[in-house]
């Protein structure tokens, strides 16, 4: 049985923990569809009966057979080691502040990060949490609108005591595990719990403004991108120029070589470094 202690007045107040389903997001999206139960299905969580449904509601699971990334992309783990959850936001804030969650979600798990094991992690503009160039986190945040209202749902993956990297990955993903000199079991509990107790944190000072302003140093003093060359791709075009840091819509900054500055949204967009992942 896990069990998570939250230092919080909302955010993982009200969760559950899966041993196996198909996608923590989906899961959130299945309750507020249809009230208040959980399809598990592993056995031992079947069903439960959540009660209503709060801001701050946090879905993990020790298995997603169906994990999903950013751009259609899959999210695979590996079974009861690491971190995959999803966080219900009912946000009063314009859909435009939307996109800015996934960079407040990155400041709070690198954030836990530095705390929980002193490495230094980096962020790779939106989504992406870095440890020596390497992703050991990614996060995917859903808008779902319903009659008269939205909500955000941030999934967060983190690969925490996961050793081995399929070959396929092993040169752009690591894990906290491997990261670490003791090379011990994290506990994925505590982890979890001061994700979401920094997420909190940041949500609130975020909300204050509905904007990075208050966030935006600290998000670019994490930048692996910044001053580095990147290549900017989404559906309809690339651009490739340094990137500058964020602005205070949370967008990319990119200078092309005819000195124009872009402002990138994160939607769809995908950013590579001009010479390999970052
Ligand atoms: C990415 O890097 O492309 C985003 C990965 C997001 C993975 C997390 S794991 C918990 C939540 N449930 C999902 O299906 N995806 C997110």
């Amino acid at each position: 049985m896990h069990k998570l202690q939250c230092n919080t007045n909302q955010i993982g107040k009200q969760y559950i923990w899966l041993d196996k389903t198909d996608s923590t997001n989906e899961v959130i999206k299945r309750l507020l569809l249809d009230g208040q139960t959980i399809e598990g299905e592993a056995g031992k969580v079947s069903k439960m009966i959540v009660g209503s449904i709060h801001h701050g509601l946090t879905v993990l699971a020790d298995h997603q057979t169906k994990g999903k990334g950013r751009i259609g992309r899959e999210w695979i783990d590996e079974v009861g080691t690491n971190i995959a959850m999803s966080v219900l936001l009912q946000p009063g804030l314009g859909a435009e502040s939307i996109s800015m969650v996934t960079l407040v979600s990155a400041l709070a798990v690198a954030k836990t990060i530095k705390e929980k094991t002193g490495l230094e992690p980096q962020i790779k503009w939106p989504n992406d949490v870095l440890i020596g160039g390497r992703k050991v986190c990614g996060i995917l945040t859903e808008l779902e609108i319903g009659a008269g209202h939205y909500c955000v749902i941030v999934g967060i993956g983190i690969n925490v005591n996961q050793t081995y990297m399929p070959e396929e990955i092993a040169d752009i993903a690591t894990s906290l595990i491997n990261e670490s000199e003791e090379l011990l079991p994290l506990d994925r509990e505590a982890i979890a719990a001061s994700v979401l107790e920094n997420l909190e944190a940041y949500y609130d000072k975020f909300c204050l403004t509905g904007n990075m302003s208050e966030l935006m140093y600290e998000y670019n003093a994490l930048l692996i991108n910044r001053n580095l060359n990147v290549r900017v791709m989404d559906p309809s075009e690339s651009i490739e120029g340094i990137a500058r840091g964020i602005d205070d819509m949370g967008r990319l900054l990119v200078e092309t070589p005819d000195g124009e500055w872009h402002h990138i949204f994160a939607g769809e967009v995908s950013v590579r470094g001009v010479y390999g992942y970052v």
